[in-house]
C-alpha cells in the first residue's frame, strides 16, 4: 500500500471576500519561484473536493452524489513534499503517494507543448472514475462528469485567488499522454490540468 500522509487542516475562513476573489481571478501562466506550502496545496484540494457534509458531501456539487472525480497533486516545488504524484483522499484530507519523480515537464509536453506548465510549482489534475455516474445516468454521465470537473476547478481557482496564488484551467492536452505520465488506471479519465503557483 503506498504511504499516506495527512495534510494540514484546511482553514475555515480567510480575509478575501468571495466577491473580490471572483473579480480578481484571471488565468495565470507565469509563476514566481516561491514554492507552495503543504497547507496551500491542501487548501486548494479541499476547495475542489473537500468533505463538508455529514454524509460525505463535498464542497463541489455531484450528480446524484456519485462523486466520480479523483484529484492528483503533481508536486514540483511544494514544501515538505518530495516531487511526485499524489492522490487526494477527501476522507481524512490526506495524500496518497502514487509515484515519485517530477512529471511536470512530461505533462507540459502532453498539454500540446504548453511549456509554461512545467514552471508551476504544482499542478492539480482533475480526473474521473465515471463508472458510478454512468451506472446511474447512462448517456448523460459524460456531460455530468464534465460539469463536475468545471465546478471543482472553479472552486480551486477562486481559492487560489483568495490565497494570493494563481492558476489556469488547461483543457488542451492529449489524454492518453497525461494518463501515461501519471500512471492512471484505464478506468480513469483526465479532465483538466490546473497549474498553480505564486503570481509573478
Ligand atoms: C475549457 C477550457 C479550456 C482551457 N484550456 C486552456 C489551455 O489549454 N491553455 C491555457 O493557457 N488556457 C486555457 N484555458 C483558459 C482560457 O484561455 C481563459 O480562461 C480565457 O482566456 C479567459 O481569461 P481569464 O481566465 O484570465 O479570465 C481554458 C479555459 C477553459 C474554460
Amino acid at each position: 500500500m503506498p504511504p499516506e500522509s495527512a495534510l494540514p487542516a484546511p482553514r475555515a475562513q480567510g480575509p478575501v471576500p468571495l466577491e473580490k476573489a471572483l473579480a480578481q481571478r484571471r488565468s495565470q501562466r507565469s509563476f514566481g519561484a516561491t514554492p507552495l506550502t503543504a497547507a496551500e496545496a491542501g487548501q486548494l484540494l479541499w476547495a475542489a473536493q473537500g468533505i463538508t457534509g455529514g454524509k460525505g458531501e463535498r464542497n463541489a456539487p455531484s450528480a446524484g452524489a456519485t462523486y466520480p472525480l479523483v484529484l492528483y497533486l503533481v508536486a514540483g516545488h511544494v514544501d515538505s513534499l518530495a516531487a511526485g504524484v499524489y492522490r487526494y483522499l477527501p476522507q481524512g484530507h490526506r495524500l496518497q503517494a502514487v509515484a515519485m519523480g517530477d512529471v511536470r515537464a512530461a505533462l507540459a509536453i502532453a498539454a500540446r507543448g504548453q511549456r509554461w506548465i512545467a514552471d508551476a510549482p504544482a499542478l492539480v489534475v482533475i480526473a474521473a472514475q465515471p463508472a458510478r455516474t454512468v451506472a446511474r445516468y447512462g448517456a448523460h454521465a459524460e456531460a455530468y462528469v464534465a460539469m463536475e470537473a468545471g465546478a471543482a476547478a472553479q472552486n480551486m481557482l477562486l481559492q487560489a485567488t483568495a490565497l494570493g496564488l494563481g492558476g489556469t484551467l488547461v483543457g488542451a492536452f492529449d489524454g492518453a499522454a497525461v494518463r501515461r505520465s501519471l500512471a492512471l488506471a484505464e478506468a480513469e479519465q483526465p479532465l483538466t490540468i490546473v497549474p498553480v503557483g505564486h503570481r509573478r
